[in-house]
């Protein structure tokens, strides 16, 4: 069952994606090599809590960590370590937090110091797919012109798009109804809402679309070690006209 959130549901919504959006805003900034994915884990959990809100992830499923952090070939749920970042490595952050409860989701890759032009590439159009993919996302249309939107993009661009994971419902929980996959047939699925909240997430691979989970139970890897983006938004669907997104990223406020 979708559950269609209130206009007062909405800003609490937008309360708990607003304090992703900041914190991953903060964590972007340290990104440098020589840090380690734990130093952006803590400070991912201090910021959260500076403003009141609680990690969404720790817990979540015994994950141990409030940040995920995918380096490289890694495409989703990478757990945070000792590991030092290099110059040239992207990272993916994805961030949750819950306000009053309920959840916000918001993910980006970024680049280590210079990266070559071919991945800087791979970061824009995975970028544009969820762009396109938001721009879908009004009453009028159905769920999969979303995911039709971003698979267009990304295969054109001559990148493979993960279908093992898919982006989501959120409200109360993190995970709620519709799935939202990154590829298929326009036209199908529910009829898009007012009060529909979505987490958008494409997962796009240099090379083929597979991917294996590593022993640690949780990272996601590309079978063919070709280097992965993944970008997500939580949005709300409003009465007329685009997507609220609510998880976009504004200049830190405290
Ligand atoms: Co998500």
């Amino acid at each position: 069952m979708i559950i269609l959130k209130t206009p007062a549901e909405i800003e609490i919504m937008a309360e708990a994606s607003r304090v992703v959006a900041e914190v991953l805003e903060i964590i972007r900034k340290e990104v440098r090599s020589g840090v380690s994915t734990d130093d952006l884990d803590r400070l991912a959990e201090k910021e959260i809590l500076a403003r009141g809100a609680v990690p969404a992830f720790k817990g979540y499923r015994k994950y141990p960590k409030t940040l995920c952090t995918s380096v490289n070939e890694q495409v989703v749920h990478g757990i945070p370590s000792g590991r030092k970042l290099k110059a040239g490595d992207i990272i993916g952050l994805d961030l949750g937090a819950i306000v009053g409860g309920f959840y916000g989701d918001s993910a980006m890759t970024v680049a280590v110091g210079p990266v070559a032009d071919s991945v800087e590439h791979l970061l824009q159009v995975t970028e544009e797919a969820l762009d396109l993919g938001i721009k879908q996302a009004a009453v009028g249309n159905r769920l999969t012109d979303i995911s039709h939107a971003v698979q267009q993009h990304v295969e054109a661009a001559g990148y493979s798009i993960v279908t093992e994971f898919v982006g989501h419902g959120i409200g109360r929980q993190l995970h709620e109804e519709p799935q939202v996959p990154n590829y298929g047939k326009a036209g199908q699925g529910p009829r898009l809402q007012s009060g529909m909240v979505l987490a958008i997430e494409p997962m796009v691979n240099m090379g083929g679309s597979e991917v294996r989970i590593l022993a640690d139970r949780w990272t996601a890897v590309t079978a063919d070690g070709s280097w992965s983006a993944h970008f997500e938004h939580t949005i709300a669907i409003q009465p007329s006209g685009p997507a609220r997104i609510l998880s976009r990223r504004l200049a830190r406020t405290i």
